[in-house]
């Protein structure tokens, strides 16, 4: 198996299936720090740097809390606008990046430019974690989701997803590439205009996975063992940053989770995820339902990024 130590996460196209079970392990090994609410002293010579290009809440938080459970140091900026890369100079990634290796040991980025983080590691001397580009992916969400599904149903193998959302959206790329890795036939959900792109069926075709498409969520859920939801309303994701307009849309019912179909047609047994932030694809009253497992997602969020850091730092081999 490749060493972490040192690698960029910046795509789960690059990740072997021992890679993910190897990640796994270290997870659940640290799991009881985050659970019992400590800081240990496994990273304490250690600095994270946050460089994020695009509002977030989870991802740079998570591996901001992450950073500190292992006693290590976070400095970086959540608003690239209070920076010389949000200003008159639009500073480059390759001149930005070229500071922040000074300021710490690793680099985590959130960009609205598809490839940023990819461009930040061919300059930086430090290893980038891809916090979220553009449309492009999402790892350690995907990381954190797949974690959560093996704590929850015990195995990842032999299960069926149904992912519903927009298909372009990062983590949807990053599912994709993951469960090539794993033998779980996928559904995907998604307005006509929102769909699989031909170009990103066919790289799925050559990974080999077993996917299919329906036009209802009614269709596919009675078979899902793992039902993933996206918003279809959202903001662009190629923009620094997407007010909320005055008129938001509402989901259709084509792309809405309820507690009335989880009732209905869901198996007992299935597990239900959301990266969030949510719209109303999911209403606060699943919530506190059999299915739901997107809190618990939450904090497997934070033991996540401490695996990753732990094993890109050194921490652990
Ligand atoms: N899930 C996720 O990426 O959330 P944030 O945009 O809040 O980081």
């Amino acid at each position: 198996m490749r060493s972490f130590l040192g690698r960029d996460i910046l795509s789960l196209k690059d990740f072997e299936r021992n890679e993910f079970f190897r990640v796994f392990e270290i997870a659940e090994s640290l799991e009881p720090i985050a659970r019992s609410r400590r800081n240990s002293d496994l990273l304490a010579e250690k600095t994270l740097v946050t460089a994020f290009y695009q509002p977030s809440t989870r991802t740079r938080l998570a591996h901001e809390a992450a950073m500190h459970r292992l006693g290590g140091h976070v400095t970086g900026f959540a608003d690239a606008k209070m920076t010389r890369a949000g200003d008159f100079y639009q500073e480059s990634i390759k001149d930005t990046v070229k500071m922040l290796e000074f300021y710490g040991d690793v680099i985590v980025m959130r960009h609205f430019q598809q490839g940023a983080p990819h461009e930040a590691a061919k300059w930086a001397s430090i290893p980038v974690i891809n916090g979220g580009d553009g449309w492009g992916e999402h790892p350690t969400q995907i990381l954190t989701d797949l974690y959560t599904v093996l704590r929850e149903k015990g195995r990842l193998d032999g299960l069926n997803w149904l992912a519903v959302g927009d298909m372009r959206m990062r983590t949807m790329h990053s599912l994709a590439f993951g469960l090539t890795q794993f033998d779980c036939p996928i559904t995907f959900v998604s307005p006509p205009d929102m769909g699989l792109t031909k170009e990103f069926k066919e790289e799925l075709n050559q990974y080999s996975l077993d996917y299919k498409e329906a036009e209802h969520v009614e269709q596919a859920i009675a078979d899902a063992d793992v039902i993933l939801v996206e918003p279809v309303i959202q903001p662009d994701y190629t923009k620094s940053r997407d007010e909320r307009g005055d008129d938001v849309g509402m989901t259709p019912a084509n792309y809405k989770i309820t507690r009335e179909l989880l009732s209905e047609k869901a198996k007992s047994d299935a597990i239900l995820l959301h990266s969030l932030p949510r719209m109303d694809e999911i209403p606060p009253d699943v919530d506190i339902t059999k299915w739901s497992r997107y809190w618990q997602e939450a904090f497997n969020g934070v033991v996540m990024r401490m695996a990753l850091l732990a094993l890109i730092l050194g921490a652990t081999e």
